[in-house]
């Protein structure tokens, strides 16, 4: 993959992680998933849609039997948390009985991954972790236990790699925060 890295885009302040950064990170964590999971077989279900671009890097680092699933989940309008959250699209498989790993883009103040934990709790499964790409953890409203992070990053509101900002950025291929009136 190109590092499109530079020169960053227009309405991008700052690049804090590039493309060859996240991709060295997502080696790393598909060797610790590997070995974690050896033996098994694991479902990642990947919130929607944030989470796709990292999923789809991290299922080939992956080398057990993975399957995956996708689950809508929604707190966010612009750049601010609305605090609640709506299960907008459930799995498609029953995951009971299975290994799950959350596969999520960034745990913010915790509540999205809190609540589809306790969600998923109710179904039977044989374990359940999380995933995420980034981490702020100043933020934090509630404690979630964060088995693989790929990155902590500080308090601000960033984009690219699958993060968004009112629906735009998601393609950028490295994680960068946006210039104040930027995404216009
Ligand atoms: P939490 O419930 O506050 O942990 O928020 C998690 C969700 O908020 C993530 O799945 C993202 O969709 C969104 N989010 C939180 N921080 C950012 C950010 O810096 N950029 C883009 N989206 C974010």
């Amino acid at each position: 993959m190109p590092d499109r890295t530079y020169p960053a885009h227009p309405d991008i302040e700052k690049v804090l992680l590039t493309g060859p950064q996240i991709q060295a990170r997502i080696a790393e964590l598909g060797a610790q998933i590997s070995r974690d999971y050896a033996g098994r077989s694991l479902i990642m279900v990947s919130i929607l849609k944030g989470s796709v671009i990292f999923l789809g890097d991290l299922m080939r680092a992956v080398s057990v039997d993975c399957s995956v699933d996708f689950i809508g989940l929604s707190s966010y309008s612009g750049a601010k948390s609305s605090g609640v959250v709506r299960l907008t699209l459930d799995l498609r498989e029953n995951p009971e009985g299975k290994d799950i790993l959350i596969v999520e883009d960034i745990v913010d103040t915790g509540l999205t991954i809190h609540y589809l934990m306790e969600n998923l709790k109710t179904r039977g499964l044989r374990s359940l972790e999380v995933c995420t790409f980034l981490s702020k953890p100043e933020c934090r409203k509630i404690e979630v236990p964060l088995k693989y992070v790929g990155f902590d990053i500080p308090n601000e509101f960033v984009v690219g790699f699958g993060l968004d900002y009112n629906e735009k950025f998601r393609n950028l291929p490295f994680v960068g925060v946006m210039r104040p009136n930027g995404g216009k």
